[in-house]
């Protein structure tokens, strides 16, 4: 079964999520399962994930701590490999794709916010946010303007030499944002971006994720434990122990 754009549509282990657009998805996920060893025990953490994403979807990804959300974010982040099940993403079939060309794809398409940050603590703010520019070769004088434009946006410009271990928890949050789109990379994977700010803050970092999405169709996948931030997504999906449940369209249910 397949989930047309305008159907409110309730998914289960096996279906395929997919919007019907006539591009073929940036990413497909067909059957991915992930499985870790554990001593004795083989635990399975993905149970066949099934999932299509558009070029410029805004999506979000709640479930229970636990569940599998980090698990699949790696995959998709080409950060891990699953135990089976086959990945598209930019028509590369990321099992028969050199590590050279995962590692290219991965610079150049896709922007993280990890759920802990990972940021370099010996660097100061804006040398964080430049890192994935430095990796793509651009120019000094280029990487400090947009470094800058981007640091004003998250409200962390007054911080932009500052050392890591002098912010706190929420502005450590900001500037991992900040080097995430600094690249306007295609795809933004975003592990709860808005755990550690405050509901202002927070709504104001799904503002700047809403204005990059419309205005330059970046595409956002984005993790998420609070409902009020998941439902400013055009595009909601549950997991839950390891199985994507994708629930209705907002939009179709205001308008049915
Ligand atoms: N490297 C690993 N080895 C063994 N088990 C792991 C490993 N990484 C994750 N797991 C297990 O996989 C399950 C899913 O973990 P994951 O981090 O994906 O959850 P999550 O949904 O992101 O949770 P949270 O909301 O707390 O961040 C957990 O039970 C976890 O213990
Ligand atoms: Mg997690």
């Amino acid at each position: 079964m397949r989930c047309s754009v305008n159907a409110s549509c309730h998914a289960f282990a096996g279906t395929i999520i997919h919007r019907q657009f006539t591009m073929p998805p940036l990413i497909q996920l067909n059957d991915i399962r992930k499985r870790y060893r554990l001593g004795p025990i083989d635990i399975e953490v993905l149970k066949g994930i099934n999932l299509s994403i558009d070029d410029g979807e805004l999506i979000s990804i709640v479930g229970a701590s636990g569940c599998g959300k980090t698990t699949l974010m790696n995959i998709v982040g080409l950060m891990d490999q699953a135990t089976s099940g086959t990945y598209i993403i930019d028509n590369r079939e990321v099992g028969k794709v050199r590590d050279r060309e995962l590692s290219a794809l991965r610079n150049r398409k896709i922007g993280f916010v990890f759920q802990g940050y990972h940021l370099l603590p010996r660097l100061n703010v804006i040398d964080n946010v430049g890192i994935p520019l430095i990796y793509r070769g651009v120019k000094a004088k280029e990487i400090r303007q947009r470094c800058r434009e981007i640091l004003q946006k998250v409200g962390m410009l007054d911080r932009e030499h500052q050392k890591l271990n002098q912010l706190s928890g929420g502005q450590q949050q900001r500037v991992a944002i900040a080097r995430a789109v600094v690249g306007r990379p295609t795809l933004i994977l975003a592990d709860e971006p808005t755990g550690a700010l405050d509901a202002d803050t927070g709504a104001d970092i799904m503002r700047l994720f809403q204005q990059l999405n419309r205005d330059e169709g970046m595409t956002f996948l984005i993790i998420s434990h609070d409902p009020k931030i998941a439902a400013t997504c055009k595009r909601q999906i549950r997991m839950d122990d390891g199985v994507l449940y994708e629930d209705a369209d907002p939009a179709t249910l205001l308008a049915s």
